[in-house]
């Protein structure tokens, strides 16, 4: 039987509050917009699910197909006790990494961390199934605030997958690359999965697949809202819009009101007025280019170890370690 622990770091009422002043900062703002973190309660999660197997939406598969071939470079270079995972979703790609920890003999626990409690726990069901030997201790938390608690009982790597990096604001994602770097010690490693720029007309299409599985997973963002701070959203009155903006080189999802409305959120009281056309940004989605993302992690304290790609250049995994010794040097 495996020996498995699940602690919830971010209690139901703390996310609700963290929701209510999102929402309050964001409808209020102009332009209006929601953070990405809120699209995944169980329906957003499983959505997700099925946009990683929409023939259009790349990153998954060419993600996969990264880990496939350099989980074993990993495992050998890392020589890893833990894995860590932030934004661990279904772990799905993640048990390749485990599978070649536990070959190379390595790894004894990983430890993965998302706000969704049923994705997490439905992950480590599946995990603790098939690796009955590992330790497996999974956190519900906010990956923001997360970093300083996590379990440091070994040599730890601390995986990022999935191109989640993109979805913070710019000045977000250099806290928190700093953030990890400071959460490792020398010898500790980060393993980052970022989507590159690519064409316009192989982006936008993952972003707004033709079977609207997508459109349905940013309109789910409403139903959140209508369920957990009683608002009266109807989803059917907002179009999905999906937008390269190549200036700053991220994909926008917006919601565009189909005719003026005006919402009531109950829980907040507070009332919001769409103009006809008026948009709400619900997630941007960065792609970067080698030598950005590159000169991202060296400011935030890293040395860049392995930098992998696919043969079109759509998604990197990247290995980075620390350059300096990190917070925990007392040990
Ligand atoms: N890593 C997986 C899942 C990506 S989906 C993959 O590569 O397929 C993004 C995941 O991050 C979701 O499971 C979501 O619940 C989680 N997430 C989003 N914002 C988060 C936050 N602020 N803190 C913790 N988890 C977050
Ligand atoms: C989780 N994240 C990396 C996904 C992305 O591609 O930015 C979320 C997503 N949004 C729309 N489709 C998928």
């Amino acid at each position: 039987m495996a020996d498995i622990a699940l602690d919830v770091h971010i209690s139901p009422e703390r996310l609700l509050d963290d929701l209510r002043s999102d929402v309050r900062l964001g409808m209020t703002a102009a332009p209006k917009w929601i953070s990405p973190k809120w699209f995944y309660d169980a329906r957003g999660s499983e959505l997700f699910e099925q946009i990683t197997e929409l023939p259009e939406y790349y990153p998954t598969r060419t993600e996969r197909a990264l880990i496939e071939a350099h989980a074993y470079d990993v495992a050998e270079r890392t020589d890893a006790a833990i894995l860590v995972e932030l934004g661990s979703g279904s772990s799905e790609k993640t048990r390749l990494l485990l599978n070649a920890g536990i070959k190379h003999g390595s790894l004894r626990k990983y430890v993965p961390q998302d706000v969704s409690p049923t994705a997490l726990e439905g992950a480590i069901e599946v995990i603790a199934r098939e690796h009955p030997g590992l330790e497996i201790h999974g956190i519900v938390s906010d990956f923001t605030d997360t970093l300083q608690n996590l379990p440091a009982d070994g040599s730890r790597t601390i995986a990022f997958l999935g191109g989640t990096l993109g979805n913070l604001i710019p000045e977000e994602r250099a806290l928190f690359l700093a953030d990890i770097a400071q959460a490792l010690i020398a010898g500790e490693f980060l393993l980052l999965g970022v989507g590159l720029v690519v064409e316009e007309s192989v982006v936008v299409p993952a972003y707004d697949d033709a079977a609207g599985v997508t459109a349905q997973f940013n309109a789910n963002v409403l139903s959140v809202l209508n369920e957990r701070l009683n608002a009266n959203f109807d989803p059917g009155q907002f179009e999905h819009v999906a937008l390269w903006n190549s200036d700053a080189e991220w994909i926008e999802m917006r919601l565009r009101a189909r005719t003026a409305q005006d919402i009531r959120i109950e829980d907040l009281d507070l009332d919001v007025h769409f103009d006809e056309g008026e948009e709400l940004r619900t997630e941007i989605s960065a792609k970067f280019r080698k030598e950005g993302i590159e000169a991202e992690l060296v400011d935030a304290g890293f040395r860049v170890d392995e930098f992998w790609t696919d043969p079109e250049s759509r998604f990197a995994l990247i290995l980075a370690s620390r350059t300096s010794l990190g917070q925990r040097d007392d040990r």
